[in-house]
């Protein structure tokens, strides 16, 4: 039989390349209304928790259903503290890591690497469930702060039990304590970005979960997933394109050369999103929020990075094709802000994202049913098994 003969096993099978508007699952996670534009955490919108929220709030939100009472809360936030404990075999593989490695691809080895430490973690039980989450949420930030600053090469930096979440981990990397107002927007980063619908990572994540594997196999994989530049990448791109159009001494005729050679804008238009990203103007406020008048007026980013949404804007919106900026066209400009090296920028992505990969894997848990798409075959059968001294 020919190659792309179809012998019925795929017929009325359309194949979804990419999985675009395929509905795989159920989730009371998140809702991401494209068309509304606006994101919802277990039906409350980002900008009232952006506005309200501490991260153990909304970590607590996204991993147990519903907002905690102030008991519950101050239960969960101790018991994240304690949980952050990082087993010294895992610091050391960590510490043993080419210099050069990316926080991502160190981050992903450690959380393989605490599944072999973790004993009886093989096969999940069931009743330890939400405290596996817990801990693997509260560890993520010190392996981050472990692995970036062993590729500084200075020490590694424990965590404090009188700092919060947002300040341990800013802490960790830094070995400085953070102001109030820079944790605060390190928080609100966090918060922003904990979950997001069914992106690549957390697909990945319920995919692996879904074999009733352990979970840290789980959000190793998600790691993987979100390390690659089509999705961890983009507000390390968009801090190289503002710096490219800044260097080029002219950011509007930049902007229409990029536009004009077929060039993407990063940080422009979403797969969901058909308005503005609700977590992108959150971000433009926090970069206002920051500088003083007399530094917002200084600003080159500021102006920049506001030169470039309003030309590309009205491209594409001349063109009938209306594209927004999205949560990363901002994001970088702010981490630039707070001096966070880019290097680190999908580091904060990962650290945010753990809370809704882990909630995700406790969804999942409850009603598991393992991920197992098909794929429409194209290649050719019934082809001869020619022996090795046969073939050309
Ligand atoms: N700059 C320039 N053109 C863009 C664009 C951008 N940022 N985003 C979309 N377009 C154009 C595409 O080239 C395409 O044009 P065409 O119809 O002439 O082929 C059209 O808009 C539709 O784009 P498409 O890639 O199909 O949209 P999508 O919804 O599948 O893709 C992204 C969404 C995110 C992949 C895309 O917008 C993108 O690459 N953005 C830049 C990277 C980025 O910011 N990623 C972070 C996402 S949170």
């Amino acid at each position: 039989m020919s190659k792309g003969e179809d012998q019925g096993r795929n017929s009325g099978s359309a194949v979804r390349r990419g999985m675009d508007d395929l509905v795989v699952d159920t989730t009371a996670i998140s809702w991401v209304d494209g068309e509304g534009g606006n994101l919802y955490y277990r039906g409350i919108s980002i900008g009232e928790l952006a506005a309200h929220a501490s991260f153990e709030e909304t970590a607590y939100l996204l991993l147990c259903g519903t907002l905690p009472t102030a008991s519950q809360l101050e239960a969960f936030t101790w018991k994240l503290r304690a949980l952050a404990f990082t087993p010294e075999k895992v610091l050391r593989i960590l510490q043993e890591l080419p210099r050069t490695t990316q926080p991502l691809a160190a981050l992903q080895t450690a959380l393989a690497a605490l599944s072999c430490v973790d004993p009886g973690e093989r096969y999940s039980k069931e009743e330890s469930l939400l405290e596996k989450a817990m801990r693997i949420v509260a560890q993520t930030p010190v392996l981050l702060g472990a692995a970036y600053r062993h590729h500084r090469g200075v020490p590694i930096v424990a965590p404090r039990n009188d700092l919060n979440h947002a300040e341990n981990f800013m802490y960790m990397l830094t070995g400085r304590i953070p102001s109030k107002r820079q944790a605060r927007v390190m928080e609100l980063a966090l918060i922003l970005q904990m979950d997001h619908g069914f992106n690549s990572s957390t697909f990945t994540a319920r995919a692996v979960a879904s074999t009733l594997t352990n979970m840290y196999a789980a959000t190793s994989a998600a790691v993987g997933a979100l390390s690659g530049p089509l999705h961890g990448g983009a507000s390390e791109a968009v801090v190289d394109m503002l710096e490219e159009a800044e260097s080029s001494g002219d950011v509007e005729a930049y902007t229409i050369g990029l536009l004009a050679s077929g060039g993407k804008i990063m940080g422009m238009g979403h797969r969901v999103y058909r308005n503005i990203d609700p977590r992108a103007r959150i971000f433009e406020n926090m970069l206002h929020d920051i500088s003083t008048e007399e530094e917002e007026e200084a600003d080159d980013d500021l102006k920049a990075l506001k030169r470039i949404e309003s030309v590309a804007t009205k491209y594409f919106a001349d063109r009938g094709k209306p594209i927004f900026v999205n949560v990363d066209f901002w994001s970088g400009a702010v981490y630039r802000k707070l001096g966070i090296q880019k290097i680190l920028y999908p580091a904060i992505f990962a650290a945010a994202r753990i809370a809704g990969w882990t909630a995700h894997i406790l969804e999942l848990r409850q009603d598991n049913r393992l991920y197992r798409p098909k794929s429409k075959y194209i290649g050719d059968l019934d082809v001869p098994y020619v022996p090795l001294e046969e073939r050309t």
